[in-house]
């Protein structure tokens, strides 16, 4: 059964923020995934699991730690997967957070499994979607998924490809009660246009961030018919970003090189949504300050000039 608590709203209301349960004071406000309200600073959950996401994690109460943080700094949108572990980051959210907040939207990814070797293999054939989104349901002790995104492509990237079968069986599990909203992932603009031709879609999740600029064109598309643009990797991933233009302009602002990669995206286009991924309670801290540094014009000219 799914079960909503106003605890945090209590903690929230007790330290004096008056807000409800999100903070819309976060960096960046609120964006609407249809229907569902999200701070645009959201969290993502991926770095919870053990080296290589797989396993449980070597700190398990501070990966616990870390998700309680994420509510009690008001951010309302986790990004999680059944394969994170596989199923350990979906059991950890269920373990710190269950039963879930009112203002928490919980975003979880099908399409790619795990092998034994820690590869990300495709499972887009409708027995395993149907599977993954009964397991996701289940780890996370839902009765109905806030939005699920369909993985495609590959490790390498996307890849180009209909993806009319797999969306399709998404869109059934939709109109069964599962799932409230869809999304894509690793996605090319063809399979983005694909998609939207078949049912509505709310986020667009790729992989973009300073350095990589591959989707500019796809997220100034989406910013016109209110589309959220959800860029994975924000910090570099698994490389951490690099470039010395980022450096310099971190070093005049006394800043760090992540906070200006942040607040750079929440100044890119209204549509995106962050989700940084950390197992740190203070870098996620770290993060949620930084990203509220404005840059200026000239600013973002300097590091606009990184990934073109
Ligand atoms: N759709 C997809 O195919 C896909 C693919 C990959 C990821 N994702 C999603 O996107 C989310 C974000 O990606 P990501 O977590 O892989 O990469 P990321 O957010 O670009 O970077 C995470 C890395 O940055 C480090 N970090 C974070 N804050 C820091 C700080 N303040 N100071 C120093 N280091 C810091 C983290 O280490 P610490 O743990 O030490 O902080 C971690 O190693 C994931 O969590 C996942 O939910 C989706």
């Amino acid at each position: 059964m799914m079960q909503r608590s106003t605890r945090y709203q209590t903690q929230l209301n007790t330290k004096g923020t008056g807000m409800s349960m999100f903070s819309a004071s976060l960096p960046g406000g609120t964006w609407t995934l249809g229907d569902l309200t999200v701070t645009r600073f959201g969290y993502g959950a991926m770095q919870l699991a053990g080296p290589g996401v797989m396993g449980p994690p070597a700190d398990r109460d501070g990966s616990l730690a870390v998700l309680r943080e994420v509510l009690d700094l008001g951010i309302a949108h986790i990004d999680t997967s059944n394969a994170y572990g596989p199923r350990v980051t979906n059991q950890l959210i269920r373990e710190a957070l269950h039963p879930y907040p009112e203002s928490l939207h919980i975003v979880t990814k099908v399409g790619s499994t795990r092998d034994s070797r820690g590869g990300w293999p495709p499972a887009r054939e409708p027995e395993n979607l149907r599977r993954s989104v009964s397991e996701n349901l289940e780890n996370l002790g839902l009765e109905v998924l806030d939005l699920v995104n369909l993985r495609l492509g590959n490790a390498q990237g996307p890849q180009p490809g209909s993806l009319a079968e797999p969306f399709e069986t998404l869109v059934e599990l939709q109109r069964r009660g599962l799932i409230r909203h869809l999304g894509v992932s690793n996605a090319t603009a063809e399979q983005v246009a694909e998609a939207q031709a078949i049912a509505p879609i709310v986020c667009v999740q790729n992989m973009y961030n300073l350095a990589y600029r591959q989707d500019d064109e796809l997220i100034d598309m989406l910013a016109e018919v209110g589309i959220a643009y959800v860029p994975f990797f924000p910090l570099g991933g698994f490389s951490p970003l690099q470039s010395s233009a980022l450096s310099t302009v971190a070093a005049r602002l006394d800043a760090t090189p992540m906070s200006v990669a942040l607040a750079w995206l929440l100044q890119r286009s209204p549509n995106i949504l962050l989700i940084p991924g950390t197992s740190s309670a203070e870098h996620l801290r770290e993060n949620v300050a930084g990203a509220a540094l404005s840059l200026s014009g000239d600013e973002l000219a300097e590091l606009d000039k990184i990934g073109r």
